[in-house]
């Protein structure tokens, strides 16, 4: 099989985004748009990707530095299509095909790209095109009355006839590679913008007797490209509908597909529960019957079977296990590593923290850097005093114990198995296996007291 090359032309300013940040890493469902290009063509199989870059292409290569295999060719000066594809040809093998992409169009589908590919490698010229009410801005498909694609009119050199054509060109194209450089070579710029038109191959394919197919895009969101930050927004959107549409397909309940956001990746188990208002970033899995409740924001999280999490809480690099329930207002901080049946309640911090089976921390908490057994009782008001102002120490709760409301453990401490803390204590000193530890000053009663008052004037 001829193998493929991509070329994803990114050399565009991107002046209508009004942003310092190169047009071609702005994000759509958190990735930025050239990521999304890049990870399409890596999913067709592309022996190379070459990214054509001009406008902020060290920020743009910083960015994507994770993306291994990946060919950077400059476009100084942005001569047209035409031009920057002739940049990436110097580096393609004219044993394959080539499929040209776009770094600003982030979220066509394989499905809608994998017949150019085929086609171009049965030695066809294979187009990309759309059909869209409103076509202005847009280079025109051109047809004979049989119908076949004879070439491309950019708007701005078009007579008003051809202006009323509805089919566009997407600008994605595939063809075997030695032909394109062929035809790279002879475009010429004499047109109304000056530039070198990539277009123009289509004709010249027609010249050459190539076969050309045009596909038309079934959904125009799909070849949509951005400029500016309206359709940023709208291509977010789009994107997260098929992302919820495809939690839904895997069996999921999401109470309202319009309001979940998935930047990243999340895989769900069986009769999982979404409520509204839930934000999913990086990898998070979710077990069998876990229920999200609404404004819970997940990140980096593995979920165990049959949690509940209550509304309003935020999990980042962490890990619950089965059965347990977090929320509402809980925090799970980053290495919060929670085992089967804990309970996590309203305004519970936890950092770097390991809490064994069946544990429970209900009210009003902060745990860092601790190691808690199983069967623990956190009461109400809890803190582990983990920093010196220096240096972070750790606090170790053993099997069984029993942490009174309102304590301060005073790390590094350790609360042996079975032990109990009263409520109120200040507990700096380690406390003994099934001790009892009570740091509260003796109370004193004093009968008839009167309060002072201001003196009558
Ligand atoms: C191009 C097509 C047009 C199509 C439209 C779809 C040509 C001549 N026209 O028009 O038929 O309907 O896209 O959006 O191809 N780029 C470079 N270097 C350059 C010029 C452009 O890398 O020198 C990149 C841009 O970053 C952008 C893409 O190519 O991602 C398209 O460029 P743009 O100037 O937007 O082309 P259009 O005039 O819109
Ligand atoms: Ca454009």
């Amino acid at each position: 099989m001829q193998q493929l090359s991509v070329v994803i032309l990114a050399a565009g300013k991107g002046k209508r985004m009004g942003s310092d940040l190169p047009k071609v890493l702005h994000s759509v469902g958190g990735k930025p748009l050239l990521a999304h290009v890049l990870a399409t063509a890596h999913h067709l199989e592309a022996a190379v990707r070459v990214v054509v870059y001009g406008h902020g292409g060290h920020q743009v290569k910083t960015t994507l530095a994770g993306e291994s295999g990946v060919l950077w060719v400059e476009q100084a000066k942005q001569l047209g299509t035409g031009h920057a594809v002739a940049q990436a040809l110097p580096v393609l093998d004219d044993a394959g095909i080539t499929l040209v992409l776009y770094g600003d169009v982030p979220l066509t589908r394989l499905e809608t790209l994998q017949p150019l590919v085929d086609q171009a490698r049965q030695g066809q010229l294979a187009l990309l095109t759309a059909k869209l009410a409103d076509p202005s801005g847009y280079g025109r498909i051109v047809r004979n009355e049989q119908g076949q694609v004879q070439r491309i009119v950019e708007e701005k050199d078009a007579t008003p006839a051809e202006r009323g054509l509805c089919e566009v060109n997407t600008g994605i194209l595939a063809v075997s590679t030695a032909k394109l450089r062929g035809w790279v070579a002879e475009l010429g710029n004499e047109n109304a913008q000056g530039e070198y038109y990539l277009t123009d191959v289509v004709a010249l394919a027609g010249h050459d007797g190539i076969a050309i197919t045009a596909f038309t895009a079934d959904q125009p969101t799909e070849v949509q490209g951005v400029n500016d930050r309206r359709q940023l927004a709208e291509l977010e959107r789009f994107y997260q509908r098929r992302q919820a549409e495809a939690l839904l397909d895997h069996g999921a309940i999401l109470l309202d597909p319009a309001r979940v956001d998935v930047r990243g990746e999340v895989v769900t188990g069986k009769d999982v529960v979404i409520d509204v208002n839930v934000v999913f970033e990086g990898v998070v899995r979710l077990g069998d019957r876990v229920k999200v409740g609404p404004f819970c924001v997940l990140k980096d999280a593995m979920i165990g079977d049959d949690v509940e999490i209550f509304s309003h809480s935020r999990i980042e690099s962490a890990e619950v296990g089965a059965g347990s329930q977090i929320g509402p207002f809980a925090r799970l901080r980053p290495g919060s590593q929670l085992a089967a049946g804990v309970h996590i309640g309203n305004f519970v911090e936890t950092k770097k923290t390991i809490i064994g089976p069946g544990s429970k921390v209900n009210h009003l908490t902060y745990l860092g850097d601790a190691e808690i057994g199983a069967g623990v009782n956190v009461g109400a008001g809890t803190i582990t005093c983990n920093y010196d102002g220096a240096n972070k120490h750790k606090t170790v709760i053993d099997d069984g114990a029993f942490i009174g409301s309102n304590s301060s453990l005073v790390a590094p401490v350790r609360i042996g198995k079975g032990a109990t803390v009263g409520a109120g204590s200040a507990v700096g000193r380690d406390v003994p296996d099934g001790g009892l530890c009570l740091t509260r000053a003796p109370r004193k009663d004093v009968s008839h007291w009167e309060r002072p008052a201001k003196p009558k004037s």
